[in-house]
């Protein structure tokens, strides 16, 4: 924990013209200076930076803020990551708050490996780089391989003599305590002996990286004459309070920002496929080395992007056994794609047989989402054969029915009628009857362990609670079984033809649309000339004040926006038009307005008894609506320009029922791009509701 006095000292020496300089050339433009955009493809400079008011924009892709917010975004850190960046930078020294004894001594252990770690990472990578042995052993594997020098240098590559315990002397000679490297599982203890000898001893080293760069472990490789031995192919570090295997992805350092970039990210089994694939040229790749995908990894991947590619080396075992990781994606409410790399190449055998561009056109090309990529893979053997495809059916509607999102899900459950011929209905109630079913258990679950939590406050001298926390107990256990929800003979008797049930969407959205854009009209009608607050001149540096039919016009100007209802575009013209006469007042102009339309919606707008309680109940010491402005145009900005946003999700869902639509794959295929896209947006809306900053 960073103290509050530390964090201030931070973001007041922070320099927005510093910061951003280390990364982009900026140049001067007027009282701004501009650059290439560091967050998308930019050939224009569109990245601006004020110095007077410390922060920068992207005008193209809207990225950007305080120096904190361009370094979470550019090196992809947290928020206190990103403050120890800054503090770093500026020989800020970090007073902690005050640690227990307990935790200083976890934290002085977790260093100290840390510090271990980073000597022998340098140690392997010397050994390979600067030795005889190691440059004919260690590097001659890797080359002959077919990895470049950048690659293995990139990805500090090392390599571990074969001696019984060169290391653990090293070490030891360098003066690094024993308990650590014992600890770190560099070396090992064997207590019968009492001898200590090197775990990665002639082997070649893979340093795994956290997301922010330290060392945590290692996996070492046995040359390729030893591959067919007893000898395992790779060892790791051991689990330890640095490294668990289960919460690394291999490359997610070197990956992070490609992948935000990309708005992408591959996941592939392998160290080696990693390195192939940034030796081809694309860098946004992770590894799960060779374990199923956990929910700590999807979640380190989440952080940087909602879209992943799983690619597999066709063999048929791990196929199957990683069915309950797509499902875990599913769930996490990623969009998940699936490759299958042909003959069973892995990616990195497969980069040795293709160019970069052949490599990159496959990657793009051959990647199909879990329903195409299930069928394909099943179907051939359930040709006609009711049980096996009841069985496939099922399969897919149990990843179905754990995608979170009703309208993704929707999308998917059309395409799965599509592609296997069925009727949309039967998949539909399939899918919601397993939905009941996790919804039924998730409860159950619940109240399993709220009945073991009061148990446990009433204490164990209570009986009664304890019979019924035993039964919990016992109850069957979430096995993994796949729910038979669609039964052959509905397969035989399901036709396409059927026509889809058209969901009652729409209705009178439009009405409710309306409304939010009234609450924006109501505040010009009954505020529209009042100042807001001050803002800064961008040339002059002056103070300006800002009115609240300003504020909207320039709100509305900055997302291109228009309001919808011809009225309300009328009253903020005029608005806008008299707001700097002496004495103009916008009630009673409006009120007595010559147009009776406009006068009457007027009246209506400023008495309306409804609105006004409603925006007075938010606070409890009501002050005056006048008062407020500067808290509440944002907040009826952005929930205007939600309704935006859910109406056109709405009409997109429309749209991809059109049969029509349905019929057309890649007008459904874009629709859900913009679907995905305009979801996005609204995510970010939802988040600035929050925010009382204008902009
Ligand atoms: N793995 C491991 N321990 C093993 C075998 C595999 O930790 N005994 C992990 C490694 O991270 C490895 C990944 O699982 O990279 C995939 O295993 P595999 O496909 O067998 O290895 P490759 O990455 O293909 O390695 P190589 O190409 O060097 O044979
Ligand atoms: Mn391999």
């Amino acid at each position: 924990m960073i103290d509050r006095l530390t964090v201030d000292r931070i973001l007041d020496a922070a320099n927005i013209v510093d910061v951003v300089s280390d990364f982009v050339t900026l140049k001067r433009a007027g009282a701004n200076l501009k650059g290439l955009c560091p967050f998308h493809d930019d050939r224009t400079p569109s990245f601006m930076v004020s110095p007077s008011k410390n922060i920068c924009k992207c005008f193209a892709c809207g990225k950007g803020g305080t120096p904190v917010h361009f370094i979470m975004e550019h090196e992809q850190l947290t928020y206190p990551e990103a403050l120890r960046y800054l503090a770093k930078k500026y020989h800020i020294e970090i007073k902690e708050r005050e640690q227990t004894d307990e935790e200083k001594a976890e934290q002085s252990e977790r260093e100290s490996m840390f510090v271990v770690n980073e000597w022998a990472n340098e140690w392997f990578q010397k050994q390979m780089n600067d030795t005889v042995d190691g440059r004919a052993v260690g590097l001659a594997y890797f080359r002959q391989r077919g990895f470049r020098d950048d690659i293995i240098k990139k990805f500090q590559l090392g390599f571990c003599p074969d001696k019984f315990d060169a290391q653990w002397q090293a070490a030891k000679a360098e003066g690094y305590n024993e308990e650590f490297i014992l600890k770190t599982g560099l070396c090992i203890r064997n207590e019968q002996t009492g001898k200590t000898y090197d775990r990665f001893r002639n082997r070649v080293i893979f340093p795994i990286h956290t997301i922010s760069g330290k060392v945590v472990g290692f996996g070492g490789r046995v040359l390729d004459s030893r591959t067919k031995g007893v000898q395992v192919k790779y060892q790791n570090s051991p689990e330890s309070v640095i490294y668990s295997k289960k919460r690394e992805l291999y490359g997610l350092y070197l990956a992070k920002q490609a992948i935000v970039k990309n708005e992408l990210c591959y996941l592939v089994e392998g160290y080696t496929d990693v390195m192939a694939m940034h030796q081809q040229g694309v860098e946004n790749v992770v590894a799960s080395s060779g374990t199923a995908l956990t929910e700590d990894q999807i979640r380190a991947i989440h952080r940087f992007t909602e879209n992943i590619v799983v690619i597999y080396d066709g063999d048929a075992a791990g196929i199957k056994a990683s069915q309950r990781g797509i499902d875990m994606l599913l769930a996490e409410g990623m969009n998940v794609k699936l490759l299958l790399l042909p003959d069973g190449d892995d990616p990195d055998s497969f980069a040795r047989k293709h160019t970069a561009t052949e490599y990159q056109e496959y990657l793009r090309d051959h990647q199909v989402d879990f329903i195409q990529f299930k069928t394909n893979l099943l179907l051939e053997e359930a040709q006609n054969d009711p049980i096996k495809l009841s069985r496939l059916v099922n399969n897919i509607v149990q990843s179905l029915s754990v995608i979170p999102d009703d309208i993704t899900r929707t999308f998917y459950i059309k395409e799965t009628a599509q592609t296997l011929e069925m009727d949309e209905r039967l998949i539909t109630s399939a899918v919601a009857k397993v939905r009941k079913q996790q919804r039924e258990e998730r409860q159950k679950q619940r109240e399993r362990e709220r009945l073991q939590a009061q148990a446990q406050a009433q204490g164990p001298s209570s009986d009664a609670p304890h019979a019924i926390v035993n039964e919990g107990a016992d109850a069957p256990e979430e096995e993994e079984h796949e729910a038979i929800v669609v039964t052959p003979e509905d397969i035989e008797h399901s036709s396409a033809t059927t026509p889809s049930l058209i969901g009652r969407a729409g209705g009178d959205s439009s009405s409710t649309f309306l409304k939010t854009e009234a609450l924006l009209v109501q505040m010009i009608v009954r505020h529209g000339e009042k100042v807001m607050c001050d803002v800064d001149d961008e040339e002059t540096g002056e103070k300006h004040p800002l009115t609240v039919v300003d504020f909207i016009q320039y709100s509305l100007d900055s997302d291109n926006i228009e309001l919808r209802s011809p009225l309300h575009r009328q009253i903020l013209v005029e608005a806008l038009e008299h707001e700097h006469e002496e004495g103009f007042r916008c009630d009673r102009y409006f009120e007595n307005h010559p147009d009776i339309n406009v006068a009457n919606l007027a009246n209506e707008l400023a008495h309306d008894p409804e609105t006004l309680s409603k925006i007075h109940s938010k606070g409890t010491a009501v002050k005056p609506e006048e008062e407020r402005l500067v808290e509440l145009l944002p907040h009826l900005m952005t929930d205007y320009k939600l309704a935006i946003v859910e109406e056109s999700l709405r009409n997109i869902f429309l749209e991809m029922r059109d049969p029509a639509v349905m019929a057309d794959k890649e007008r459904s295929v874009a629709l859900m791009k913009q679907y995905q896209d305009m979801k996005a947006v609204q995510k970010e809306l939802g988040r600035k509701c929050g925010d009382r900053v204008i902009n």
